[in-house]
């Protein structure tokens, strides 16, 4: 038994932050942020909505577009590292807003990649036997942890939410997933700020070495991807899509010039939703799926890379 991708679904909050408007509150210009980063605007959840909000409509597009009824999900598995609350999980209180009750569900904070890992356990639970419908959502509200007066980062980051529902199948629609981690780069990108006794302890806001995350990341992306083609036994020209995390597109040009495929076979949404980290892969993919750019039979390279420092790659036939 496989796993396939039934439907797939995206939710990005209605209100829009330019470079322009950024540029009336820091010292930054739209010009240096969209050469720098291909970034021109990003979304931002309205302070009633927490990120399980985020999920629950992209976890009912997706379901709709698999014509999978809510009660017949039996695992819900939430990548994010901006949860609702310290505990329950986000998984939960999705379960709960989607009016559920099957089946576990949980968090997987892996960052900007968690989306690639939460795709990688549903994948094999589901082809095990061990779930039948499965809801993997990626969701985010990175405003709330961004220093808005550091020009280097608050310019980066955007809110939104991705989901996908994988079913059984007998044909593979998951041909291969690779999950890493590196721990000794944790301090290379962090929130390194918790709650203890009360209270705020450290600093609760993203830090960053951009310098050092972009050449990680051009190595790493272009290294899973290799991995799961070698596991494939698949040319890389052989990959209709690649889905890399939508951070800076440089960073995702560079890989795909690594992976010798042109640039018109990359899915590319930094622009219009900056980097929504766990949430960036599932909704590029979302975006492709309902305009007609991935079609059946076609081959899809999702590459993620976050904090952690963690990185991965799932290959999957669309069908
Ligand atoms: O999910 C992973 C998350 N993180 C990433 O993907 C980040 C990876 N790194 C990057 O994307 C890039 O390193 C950045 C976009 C963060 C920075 O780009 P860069 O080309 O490496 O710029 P830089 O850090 O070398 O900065 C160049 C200049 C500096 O000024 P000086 O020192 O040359 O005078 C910065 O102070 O640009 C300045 N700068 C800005 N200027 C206008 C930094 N941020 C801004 C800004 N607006 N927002």
């Amino acid at each position: 038994m496989h796993s396939r991708i039934a439907g797939t679904g995206g939710y990005l909050p209605a209100q829009v932050l330019t470079n322009a408007d950024l540029a009336q509150r820091i010292d930054t210009d739209d010009e240096w942020v969209r050469t720098r980063t291909g970034i021109r605007q990003r979304h931002i959840a309205a302070p009633a909505e927490q990120t399980s909000d985020l999920a629950l409509v992209a976890a009912q597009r997706a379901l709709a577009a698999a014509g999978i009824a809510s009660d017949e999900v039996d695992l819900i598995i939430v990548a994010t590292t901006t949860p609702d609350m310290v505990f329950p999980s986000t998984a939960c209180i999705l379960q709960d807003k989607l009016g559920v009750k099957n089946g576990p569900a949980f968090d997987v904070q892996a960052v900007c990649c968690g989306f690639v890992y939460a795709l990688s356990i549903a994948d094999r639970m589901v082809a095990s036997g061990g779930a039948r419908n499965a809801l993997v959502v990626g969701a985010e509200i990175y405003s709330r942890i961004i220093d808005w007066n550091d020009r280097g980062t608050c310019v980066l980051f955007g809110d939104g939410a991705g989901a996908v529902v994988l079913v059984p199948s007998e044909r593979p629609g998951i041909l291969s997933a690779h999950l890493h981690a590196d721990g000794s780069y944790r301090n290379i990108l962090s929130v390194p700020g918790t709650v203890a006794n009360g209270a705020v302890s450290g600093r609760p806001l993203l830090t960053m070495d951009g310098h050092t995350v972009f050449k990680f990341a051009v190595k790493v992306l272009a290294e899973t991807a290799h991995e799961a083609l070698a596991a494939t036994g698949m040319a890389a020209d052989a990959i209709d899509w690649v889905i890399p995390h939508q951070a800076n597109i440089r960073i995702m040009e560079a890989t795909m010039k690594k992976l010798g495929l042109p640039l018109e076979r990359m899915v590319s949404t930094v622009g219009e939703h900056a980097n929504t980290s766990a949430a960036s892969i599932p909704l590029a993919l979302d975006v492709a799926v309902r305009d007609g750019r991935i079609r059946p039979g076609q081959h899809v390279m999702l590459l993620g890379v976050g904090g952690g420092f963690t990185w991965g790659s799932v290959l999957l036939r669309w069908i």
